[in-house]
């Protein structure tokens, strides 16, 4: 069905806005190992992060860029292979690809429930688990929800006190991602606010770690080719880069459409204190998601009433990762706040080109319909 709001609709840079990075390529005649365009993409991201370049990596796409930075981490805590499963710690309320991305390295998950407020972990939550993991937890991978600003000094400071390896998914948060030590992996696909089609970056200021995980998506090999670790093909193509490039150049542009998006909701559900946004949103970082929950679970049917009225949702995280099909049979805590939030939390309509007075109709149809009317 043709939505007149379709949840998303994607805007990546014009091809217009692309060819002059695509004449580079036809100059340089390299096509992807980490040629100049994507040197160029890790140069402009450590200038905005302020970190050296050699703190950068770019990657294909996030989910490749968190199995190659937890391939790493589990390489540097070296253990026998009669010490049993090597467990990796992550909230269940996250997208499918965070758990994807645990097995592709070679652990095994243990789902935790999250914090209500920040709807993520918390280095305290985390290690008052750890008495209660059945194996040895060698890692954790933290989420920033929907491009929550996280604090990675605090996470620094777990993975030092505890000895875990600390992966944080930073998918979304390219606007405030934050860089420590511990790596944390962000996503460039077409649903993020800086898009580029497909692609990613991993930070950390420990420049061994990055290097280790540019091992990690490059078949292992590290200026020979002598396969030296576990590894994937993970790499940004140079096309990516010319992408990545052509959003950088419009990223102050971007930035203000996703905000003013953020701000019209705010406004649209103001007057209604039964509906609540992610805090934050549109107040301190730019999310190309706009999820709201209320007290009270949504009504059955509330999706398809939407739809019926031309607004487009998504439970983009769907119930949480122990409910998808395939991973059902893995260990986890008790997840009361997931459940929680799965019968409350739905995605609206966000994108470049919805208008302050569009959003405001879809604010007025949410309230409607969740009265009933
Ligand atoms: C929390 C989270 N982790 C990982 C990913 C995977 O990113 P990518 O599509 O770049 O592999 C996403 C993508 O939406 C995500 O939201």
């Amino acid at each position: 069905m043709m939505l007149r709001f379709p949840v998303a609709r994607p805007r990546l840079p014009t091809a217009d806005a692309i060819l002059p990075y695509l004449r580079q390529i036809d100059e340089n005649q390299y096509y992807s190992n980490f040629g100049p365009l994507a040197g160029a993409v890790e140069a402009r991201l450590a200038e905005r992060y302020g970190i050296d370049a050699a703190c950068v990596t770019t990657v294909s796409n996030a989910t490749a860029g968190l199995t190659a930075a937890l391939q790493a981490e589990a390489r540097a805590r070296k253990r026998n292979v009669n010490d049993g499963a090597a467990y990796c710690l992550l909230p269940a309320w996250t997208f499918v690809a965070t758990l994807h991305a645990v097995l592709a390295a070679g652990l095994e998950p243990y789902l935790l429930d999250v914090d209500e407020d920040s709807w993520s972990l918390t280095p305290q939550a985390v290690e008052n688990a750890l008495s209660r993991i059945p194996g040895e937890p060698v890692a954790v991978v933290p989420v920033s929800p929907f491009g929550r600003p996280y604090d990675m000094a605090s996470w620094d400071d777990f993975s030092r006190r505890t000895g875990l390896a600390v992966v944080m998914d930073s998918a979304a948060a390219f606007d405030k991602g934050d860089v420590g030590l511990s790596p944390a992996v962000f996503s460039l696909h077409a649903t993020k606010v800086l898009a580029a089609g497909e692609g990613g970056f991993a930070v950390s200021t420990d420049v061994d770690l990055i290097n280790e995980i540019r091992k990690c998506i490059n078949f292992g090999f590290f200026g020979d080719r002598v396969a030296q670790s576990r590894a994937i093909n993970g790499k940004m193509s140079e096309y990516h880069a010319a992408v990545t490039l052509a959003a950088l150049d419009a990223w102050p542009q971007t930035r203000r459409i996703f905000d003013d998006i953020a701000a019209a909701y705010r406004e649209g559900f103001a007057a209604d204190n039964r509906i609540r946004l992610l805090p934050g949103t549109g107040d301190d970082y730019a999310s190309s998601t706009i999820m709201i929950t209320r007290e009270d679970p949504l009504p059955p049917g509330f999706d398809e009433a939407l739809a019926a009225r031309g607004v487009g949702t998504r439970r983009w995280w769907g119930g949480g990762i122990a409910k998808q099909v395939a991973y059902r049979r893995f260990s986890s805590d008790l997840l009361p706040v997931t459940d929680w939030l799965a019968q409350r939390c739905i995605g609206l309509p966000c994108y470049p080109g919805l208008e302050r007075d569009e959003i405001l109709e879809i604010a007025a149809i949410v309230g409607d319909t969740l009265r009933g009317r």
